[in-house]
């Protein structure tokens, strides 16, 4: 019997420690928050990628009646800069979070689904995305997708294994 030990690499800032362009995205996904659709967890998302071509692109969550119809603000952000820029890759993405009348403390942390998608778009453009996760007590960031998603289902597998 032997073990695999998986460690990932998270740096904790506030927010005057980020660079200029970490800022400018992480405010974006601020104001995302407050264009969420939210009735029925409260809970507002929001999402901001800075795209290579230096465009930033901002979503948020969109829940629905039928709840797994909803969608979570990353993957609604992704989907809409990929649908808008097929040829342009994703240098960072933001996340912030806003329930009960405040952001919160913490970063928020994406559910597994996001973090799949995320690795799509890293594998699709060969390019990390800087994940920078936004609370108001300490900001987390990520340099690299596999970091938030340890063993993950990736070209490894499903193309030279599976084709
Ligand atoms: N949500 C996101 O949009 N992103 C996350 O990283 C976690 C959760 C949304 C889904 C749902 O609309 C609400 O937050 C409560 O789970």
């Amino acid at each position: 019997m032997n073990y695999l030990k998986i460690t990932a690499k998270i740096r904790i800032y506030n927010y005057e420690e980020l660079l200029f362009e970490e800022k400018n995205i992480v405010d974006k996904a601020k104001e995302a928050v407050f264009r969420a659709y939210a009735p029925y967890s409260g809970f507002k998302v929001g999402a901001a990628a800075l795209m290579e071509n230096g465009e930033i692109i901002t979503g948020n969550n969109q829940e629905n009646i039928a709840f797994p119809s909803g969608l979570c603000a990353e993957r609604t952000t992704l989907f809409y800069a990929h649908s808008q820029y097929p040829g342009e890759a994703v240098r960072a993405l933001a996340v912030a979070a806003h329930t009960k009348g405040d952001f919160i403390d913490r970063p928020i942390s994406p559910c597994g689904a996001c973090r799949q998608v995320m690795l799509e778009t890293e594998m699709r453009f060969r390019r990390r995305v800087k994940v920078i996760l936004y609370g108001k007590k300490e900001i987390y960031i990520i340099e690299n997708i596999k970091d938030l998603l340890p063993l993950a289902f990736d070209q490894d597998f499903s193309f030279d294994n599976c084709l």
